[in-house]
């Protein structure tokens, strides 16, 4: 048996069982994607509704072949500039990725992590890992080592430990499938940045969940905390700090530094990070929703409404689902 940490995982993957991984956005928790009982064993280990397609991690560029039918033009350009790196795209899926990866869908989402760690386990394992953030359903995905243990450490193989993860939110889902092209998530990569690329695309929005192709995924109630949170801005919280407080109520605030002044009388207030530097609010937020959990100390959750230039949607579409 060997004692090197990448070689153990990789041997968890090629037994066919699921492991957590590092990534340069959340933790993963991957598996083999050829093998359909390995696959399963994440939706059980998650919780994970089945009709939720899990995104499929790559090392290296040359691999894209493997898993799908045919690169787009403009998937090229994208994949030039930002893989690797958290920009995860939607491309025709090849006949040999099992429906239970894409939930059925003819389609299959693909990344290229930017982390050492990541690249090397899919190296060593030698097949694309399928891999879902290793979080029990619904709970904020995990920015360390110790989150994805909380959640899952009875139910995986092996944990693959390193840093906080550097963005600390999730890749971001573009469609190049449709024209133009849709975000299907906000994530790490903004709608401006590949925009610059690209030019005009269009982002589904929660509104139009009902009606539109989406990431499966953002139909379910995700990275909410125990608490009730509510949305606002710095000074509708503050005078709902007072009138939850004269009802008894323990309340939290989640916010940015320059806001303090208006939450003060809060029981416990999180800041996230300076509003001028939204790369750490972002890095900062699912800590901070799991921290509530962990403290258990207040009732209700009064949550900052942050701009949504730049990674600020992406804070932003998470806030609303964890509100919602
Ligand atoms: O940064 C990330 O993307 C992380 C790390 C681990 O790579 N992974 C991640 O996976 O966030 P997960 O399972 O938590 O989110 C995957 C999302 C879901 O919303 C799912 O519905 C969507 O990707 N998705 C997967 N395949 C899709 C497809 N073929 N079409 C549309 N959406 C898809
Ligand atoms: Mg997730």
């Amino acid at each position: 048996m060997t004692e090197n940490p990448i070689a153990k995982a990789a041997e968890a993957i090629k037994k066919g069982g699921i492991v957590v991984f590092p990534t340069e956005t959340v933790y993963g928790l991957g598996a083999n994607v050829f093998n359909i009982d390995a696959v399963k064993k994440i939706f059980k280990a998650k919780g994970r509704p089945t009709d939720n397609p899990l995104i499929v991690h790559i090392a290296d560029r040359k691999d894209l072949k493997k898993v799908v039918e045919k690169v787009p033009a403009i998937a090229k350009r994208l994949i030039d500039k930002f893989w690797p790196g958290p920009l995860t795209l939607i491309f025709k899926k090849r006949l040999e990725i099992p429906k239970e990866v894409t939930a059925g869908l003819d389609t299959v989402a693909v990344r290229l992590p930017n982390h050492a760690l990541a690249r090397a386990l899919i190296r060593e394992a030698g097949v694309p890992i399928a891999a879902p953030s290793a979080n029990i359903s619904g709970k904020p995905s995990p920015t360390e080592a110790a989150h994805a243990k909380k959640d899952l450490v009875k139910k995986v193989d092996y944990i693959l430990s390193a840093e906080k993860s550097k963005f600390g939110i999730e890749s971001t889902i573009l469609n190049v499938l449709t024209k133009p092209p849709t975000i299907l998530r906000q994530g790490a990569v903004t709608r401006e940045e590949i925009e610059k690329v690209i030019g005009h695309i269009e982002v589904s929005s929660l509104k139009s969940l009902k009606f539109k192709t989406i990431a499966p995924g953002m139909k379910y109630r995700h990275y909410a905390p125990e608490a009730k949170l509510i949305l606002g801005l710095p000074e509708e919280i503050n005078k709902l700090i007072e009138k939850y407080q004269t009802k008894k109520k323990k309340v939290g605030v989640l916010g940015a530094r320059e806001n303090y002044q208006f939450y003060k009388k809060a029981n416990r207030v999180i800041i996230l990070g300076s509003s001028r530097n939204l790369n750490t609010c972002a890095a900062n937020l699912f800590k901070a929703l799991r921290d509530f959990d962990r403290f258990n100390d207040v009732d209700i959750i009064l949550g900052e409404i942050f701009s949504e230039k730049g990674i600020g949607a992406a804070i932003m579409e998470r806030l609303r689902k964890a509100a919602q």
